[in-house]
């Protein structure tokens, strides 16, 4: 039998947790002995595979569709994971969008629609999940980018948003730090995902000899981070955010 790790039975809700980078996230807290609660939009499909393919191999796990640029679906999905679980131990607030325009193509919906998801839904999920918050010992994990750092051109407001997660990891740290909860960030470079897929078609060579450690990000490259901020042996780090673009910046 296998030892228990320090994340065994902890209860961990991850936005954005069907695809890509969330959804590495989601399989390794799992395969960490975590209960997890996958949260989404719209992708029904990918959602229910990650979920069977979880409770196939013995972890217990809930989809939970919700549209964090919703205040009301944030309310609901927070409490379908208290009640399931009784409690919340961990929260990742890793959705987002990450549309790209230029100056001369911008209008409020395109602005408003990055604002509402990346920032907003970080902001209300916080606040929802907050009354079932384990404290002390509570973690919440942000998404922030190194774009927020060096933003490119055309990434403008989707860079604004991420710099807003910056800040308000760092301020949501001083307010919870008082409760024992740490409130922390990644800022992924280039990870290979479906919100990647173009860039990396269209600049992939270029990215990959700015790279140090000369390869391409995968999302197991940060869920490893996302786990140890999460952890007990992580306990005294709150208000950070760790930049994870092997080696770019
Ligand atoms: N990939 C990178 O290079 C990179 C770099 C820096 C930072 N990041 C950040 O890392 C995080 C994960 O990125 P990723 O590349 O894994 O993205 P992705 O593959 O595009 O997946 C995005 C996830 O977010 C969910 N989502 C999007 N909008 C949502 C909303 N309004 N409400 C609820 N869920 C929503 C999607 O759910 P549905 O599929 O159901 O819609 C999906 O699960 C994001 O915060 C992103 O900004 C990524």
């Amino acid at each position: 039998m296998s030892s228990p790790t320090s994340l065994e039975d902890k209860v961990v809700l991850v936005t954005g947790g069907s695809r890509g980078i969330g959804a590495a996230i989601v399989r390794r807290f799992a395969s960490l002995g975590s209960r997890v609660v996958i949260a989404y939009r719209s992708d029904h499909a990918a959602a229910d595979a990650l979920s069977a393919e979880l409770s196939g191999n013995g972890h217990e796990c809930l989809a939970v569709q919700a549209d964090v640029a919703d205040p009301d679906d944030i309310t609901r999905l927070a409490a379908t994971a208290a009640d399931r679980f009784g409690r919340i131990d961990v929260l990742v607030n890793c959705a987002a969008i990450g549309p790209y325009r230029p100056l001369g193509k911008m209008d409020a919906p395109f602005v408003r629609s990055i604002l509402d998801t990346n920032v907003m839904g970080t902001v209300l999920m916080t606040e929802a999940v907050l009354p079932h918050l384990t404290a002390p010992g509570g973690r919440i994990v942000n998404f922030a980018s190194a774009l927020a750092y060096r933003p490119i051109p055309a990434s403008s407001v989707y860079s604004a948003s991420k710099a807003a997660v910056v800040t308000l990891t760092h301020a949501f740290a001083k307010e919870l730090g008082p409760r024992g909860i740490t409130v922390n960030a990644v800022a992924p470079g280039v990870i290979e995902t479906d919100m990647t897929t173009k860039i990396l078609a269209e600049r992939g060579d270029q990215i990959l000899a700015m790279t140090p450690l000369a390869r391409i990000g995968q999302p197991d490259d940060i869920a490893s981070i996302v786990t140890f901020l999460a952890s007990p042996e992580a306990g005294w780090i709150t208000g950070r955010t760790i930049v994870a673009d092997g080696g770019v910046t």
